[in-house]
């Protein structure tokens, strides 16, 4: 069974963020893919202290929340990674697992560990945003830290789905035909791994 992990990098449970990857996620759920949610306000992630304690090890020092969230990153096959904007960057919340991943970035890079290389198991990223305003460059910066997240972690990059112009919590159910894309790009995830 396809192995969907969707993380909820917003800290407003029941905002424009979590209504929309809850639509992807359930269009995954409808397509027979098994789906976990991480809400990563519900964690506790330390910011990365940049000790390089995992150049030898693949291994990050900090024992907190990340360590039940690695392999859970290992074991999908699709991430949908979700954000909003926050000056023009993914959250804190969603930076902090981010840079956390320089564990795995070492694995992979310095330690050349196949499973994370070229023979190693592919899987898909997917990112999805939503911003207040309505500049053509606000989703610029989110979308490339999700891209070289999702490099370091064996996704291949596969799209985003962003919204501008959202702003109030819940505003997102205003776009009732952005709400149905989302539900689609969850099916079409799934359906196009399946094959
Ligand atoms: C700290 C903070 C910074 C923000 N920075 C931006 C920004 O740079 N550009 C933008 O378009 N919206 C910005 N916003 C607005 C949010 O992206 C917007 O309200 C979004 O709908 C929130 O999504 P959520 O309901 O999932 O939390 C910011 C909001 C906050 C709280």
């Amino acid at each position: 069974m396809i192995k969907v992990l969707g993380i909820f990098g917003s800290p407003r449970r029941g905002g424009n963020t979590e209504l929309l990857l809850e639509e992807v996620l359930k269009g995954a759920e409808g397509e027979g893919a098994a789906v976990e949610r991480i809400y990563l306000s519900d964690y506790t992630l330390t910011p990365c202290k940049e000790c390089h304690g995992c150049d030898q090890t693949g291994q990050c020092v900090i024992l907190d929340d990340m360590e039940s969230i690695y392999p859970k990153l290992l074991e999908s096959d699709i991430i949908v990674l979700a954000s909003p904007i926050f000056f023009y960057g993914v959250t804190a919340w969603a930076k902090a697992l981010i840079d956390r991943s320089q564990a795995l970035w070492a694995k992979k890079y310095l330690l050349k560990d196949p499973s994370l290389g070229k023979e190693g198991k592919r899987r898909k990223g997917f990112f999805v945003s939503v911003g207040a305003t309505k500049g053509p460059k606000v989703f610029e910066g989110a979308i490339l830290t999700a891209k070289y997240f999702f490099d370091t972690v064996n996704a291949d990059y596969v799209g985003e789905l962003v919204v501008r112009g959202v702003d109030g919590k819940g505003e997102i159910l205003q776009h009732p035909e952005t709400l149905r894309q989302a539900y689609e790009s969850g099916r079409r995830l799934v359906k196009e791994q399946e094959r």
